[in-house]
């Protein structure tokens, strides 16, 4: 049998009895909560455990706001709060994934200092051969039935033929410039697109595998607040990418986790703060399919995943109800408490919902956790590194 890994989150609020989440396995954590009600908060308390007490399994944050870089400090503001819970604060390892070039999304000022205070700052570019036919026509918002789509889909699905991972945007400009089977309006047309998202600044010119970026020993936090939200899903782009690529590795690293051959490629656990976006209710985008695979396949190659939204209903319901820890903090749109109380289980005495009305303050949840099957109300535990989220 497995060791326990307990990782510690906060204490029921009646009994003052700690509460843990199992952590010794593939897990899926569902943060909710209105606007300030913790959420941010609570995520890097697991953050932090999962740091301190998983062997082997390495944390990635997807952070939309910019927020979870600070964690490369201590708490020095709730150092009385941490004292009365028994706890010291402490700063982390801090490897921060920029997309794109660091020094032209920050400025110079700014990424001196990041640096100077602690931050490992690694640039990532995606590689062109990484994104699949399907997935370059769904950034371009191109249907593959047209003749946009057509060519677009054709010029990529040859170069990977013929050059595998070896080719990047000028090679696929190129092809397009040379595809005899379509007319030139429409070469045109894809030639506009394909040069302006040279300006996105994301695309790497020649093959790095996107895995190398990872630092083991370190939280690795994806700083996607650089990136453009706007209309191509850019932000989606680049999860979708770097999370095919993990899960991949992580499947075929399984494989030789059962023959007992050396394995080089760490577990992951994912963290997606105001997950909504990366995995919206009632529409596509590119990143929602891996995803959702990420948390309905996890367990085989030992994957785990925490989400945090405001708006549950927002987040497709086929990843809500797969995970199997949920920390609900205070929400009150009725929308979102149906969405929630649909999650409610044969072994709560009463709705989801009667639970989520006793919360009255910042930092408490109402904890369920299926595989225990137990629901208690939380406050969640003392950060012991400082919290980015906070309003000024
Ligand atoms: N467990 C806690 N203990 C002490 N303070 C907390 C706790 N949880 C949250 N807070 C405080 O509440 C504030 C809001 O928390 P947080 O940023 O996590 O909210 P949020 O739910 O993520 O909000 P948003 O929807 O705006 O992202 C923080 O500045 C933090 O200081
Ligand atoms: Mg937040």
């Amino acid at each position: 049998m497995k060791d326990e890994i307990e990782l510690f989150i906060g204490k029921e609020l009646d009994t003052d009895e700690e509460e843990y989440v199992d952590g010794s396995h593939s897990r899926a954590v569902f943060i909710c909560g209105k606007r300030g009600s913790g959420k941010s908060y609570s995520m890097g308390d697991i953050i932090e455990e999962v740091h301190d007490h998983t062997q082997g399994v390495v944390p990635l944050i997807v952070d939309p706001m910019g927020i979870y870089w600070t964690m490369v400090s201590e708490n020095e503001e709730q150092q009385n709060s941490l004292w009365d819970w028994g706890l010291q604060s402490r700063a982390y390892r801090v490897n921060l994934l920029v997309p794109g070039n660091p020094k032209e999304r920050y400025g110079e000022e700014v990424l001196s200092e990041m640096k100077r205070r602690g931050l490992e700052v690694s640039a990532i570019k995606i590689n062109p051969s990484d994104i699949s036919p399907d997935g370059w026509c769904d950034l371009f918002d191109l249907n593959i039935n047209k003749p946009m789509g057509i060519t677009l889909y054709r010029a990529i699905r040859n170069l990977s033929r013929q050059q595998g991972n070896e080719f990047n945007l000028d090679d696929i400009i190129d092809t397009v410039e040379g595809d005899a089977q379509s007319n030139e309006r429409t070469k045109e047309a894809l030639l506009n697109r394909l040069e302006m998202s040279r300006d996105w600044g994301l695309f790497s010119d020649t093959y790095t595998p996107i895995w190398d970026r990872l630092d083991e020993t370190s939280l690795n936090v994806l700083d996607l607040s650089v990136v453009d939200p706007g209309k191509y899903g850019l932000r989606n782009l680049v999860v979708s990418v770097l999370c095919r690529d993990l899960f991949k590795r992580r499947i075929k690293a399984r494989k030789r986790e059962e023959l007992e051959l050396q394995v080089d490629v760490p577990r992951v656990w994912l963290f997606i703060d105001e997950a909504h976006n990366f995995v919206p209710s009632g529409e596509s985008s590119l990143s929602k399919d891996i995803l959702i695979r990420w948390v309905k396949e996890g367990r085989q190659p030992g994957v785990s995943l925490t989400v945090a939204t405001q708006q549950p209903s927002a987040l497709d319901h086929d990843m809500v109800s797969q995970c199997d820890v949920i920390l609900c903090h205070k929400i009150t749109t009725r929308e979102d408490i149906q969405e929630l109380n649909r999650l409610s289980q044969d072994y709560m005495s009463s709705e989801l919902k009667t639970y989520i009305q006793k919360l009255d303050r910042v930092g408490q949840a109402v904890y369920v956790d299926d595989e225990d099957e137990s629901i208690s109300i939380v406050q969640m535990r003392p950060r012991r590194s400082r919290h980015g989220g906070g309003e000024n």
